[in-house]
């Protein structure tokens, strides 16, 4: 067992700081805008039962592997491997789980502060009433021009940025936890206004639920299936050890299994209100569901253009995207951050500066994907942007996952697993046949499938 009752680096107030936290890691611009957009082009219902089914049978065991792995080492994921593999007696070459975490890290955070930034440029925009009345045509024109600009783009990248350092730098207690108090409940409150305005004034959300529920099966086939156990990885925050990380400060005496369900309901629920905000907008404008990152920035900003009281509620939105998009962006530095911390002398300002600014100069490539850099592109086709999304999503998490499960599942020892286990006992056997066999073999199929 390891002994430690505390992490260094500070403490979640509560176990529902910790809720707020870790939901505000996996809520993000993966529910807001490639939800609804994956849901788009892959029929529908079908799409969303299969990633339901995976967020409960996959995702879940990984989500509870993860936040005991996290609380049981009380330290960064790297230093928690290295401490858990000791007392656990197996090799300590398991903390590759760490390290490769923290590339994924470096690689997600990288590209979604580029588009967070974006998010942030919007809320300026819907603001200034230039989408007022707008036709298809001219929102798609204006969104070109805007990411077409580099200056502007890395301006927004640097200014997202600078902020999710500012909130890491001042620590867990008074950066994070401040953060997430205030931001989840507002998001929330923002998200369900939205909904209603959405139903309210197109009278469809009849038609968005539909959509959302009533399976197409012609349009999923079998890579449908992978893009949804995709999509319930990178939307649970998995693999990449930005749960662990948190897990690590949360206070013990507390049942894991139940916290961690309480995360994934509150993650899937905010996924499908998005879809029900963006889907009756949508249709009741004659518009295309299957947009792609033009969904968010093209087709919405047409769509409040057209409605009254479009003007703030659009502006609302992308408040919405910003407030997800950073309450994100904060865990997924937390790893490297952490790490840095326990292995140098460097505080945590300067800690978070060297990790976001290491991310940010990697970010300055996807930046510039849209513009300057659009010709830089692998033989396939995929961009410098593409590039990182693909490697870190649909190969870093995979792999992560599991490694996460097979590390949890069969090789932690016994008693820190008790230890952390005390509150669920009810559940342990079920969680440990899902981490044991169905976890590791899903995401096996996952990665394999993706990669061929
Ligand atoms: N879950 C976040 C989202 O849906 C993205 C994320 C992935 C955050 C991995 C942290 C770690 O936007």
């Amino acid at each position: 067992m390891v002994h430690q009752t505390e992490s260094k680096h500070g403490m979640w107030s509560s176990r529902l700081m910790f809720i707020f936290a870790a939901a505000g890691s996996a809520v993000g611009l993966g529910n807001i805008w490639r939800f609804p957009y994956l849901a788009g082009e892959n029929g529908g219902g079908v799409f969303v039962l299969a990633y339901l089914g995976c967020i409960a049978l996959i995702g879940l065991p990984i989500l509870i592997s993860e936040i005991l792995l996290g609380r049981a080492g009380r330290q960064s994921p790297i230093n928690a491997m290295v401490a858990l593999a000791d007392v656990s007696k197996v090799s300590r070459n398991w903390q590759v789980i760490g390290w490769m975490g923290a590339l994924a890290g470096f690689m997600i955070l990288s590209f979604y502060a580029v588009i967070a930034g974006w998010a942030m440029a919007y809320v300026l925009e819907m603001m200034s009433g230039r989408f007022v009345g707008v036709d298809p045509v001219q929102a798609a024109a204006s969104f070109e021009t805007f990411i077409g600009d580099p200056f502007q783009v890395v301006a927004w990248q640097t200014g997202f940025m600078m902020l999710t350092i500012a909130i890491a730098a001042r620590g867990v207690g008074r950066g994070l936890e401040v953060t997430v108090r205030y931001l989840m409940p507002a998001l929330f409150f923002l998200l369900v206004a939205l909904v209603i305005y959405s139903a309210v004034t197109t009278g469809r959300f009849v038609e968005g639920l539909a959509f959302l529920f009533q399976p197409d099966f012609e349009r999923f086939n079998s890579s449908s299936l992978i893009t949804a156990m995709g999509q319930a990885f990178f939307t649970l925050s998995l693999g990449m050890g930005a749960i662990m990380a948190y897990g690590a400060y949360m206070p013990k005496g507390s049942s894991i299994v139940g916290t961690a369900a309480t995360i994934a309901i509150l993650d899937t629920s905010v996924a499908l209100m998005s879809g029900l905000v963006i889907f009756p907008l949508v249709f009741a404008n004659g518009l295309e569901s299957s947009a792609g990152p033009g969904l968010m920035f093209i087709t919405l900003p047409i769509a409040f253009g057209q409605m009254t009281g479009g003007q703030v509620f659009g502006t609302a939105f992308f408040v919405l995207v910003s407030f997800a998009a950073i309450t994100s962006s904060i865990s997924l530095l937390e790893p490297a951050v952490a790490w840095v911390v326990e292995k140098t002398s460097l505080g945590r300002a300067k800690a978070a500066s060297l990790v976001g600014g290491i991310a940010w100069l990697l970010g300055l490539g996807s930046a510039l994907s849209f513009n300057l850099g659009a010709d830089w592109t692998l033989p396939n086709g995929f961009n410098f942007f593409d590039t990182m999304d693909y490697v870190s999503n649909n190969i870093l998490l995979p792999l992560g996952g599991i490694l996460i499960a097979v590390f949890a599942g069969w090789r932690l020892s016994d008693a820190t697993l008790q230890d952390q286990m005390r509150e669920d006992q009810g559940s342990f056997a079920l969680w440990r046949f899902l981490t044991r066999f169905l976890a590791p073999f899903g995401v096996l199929i996952v990665f394999i499938v993706t990669i061929f």
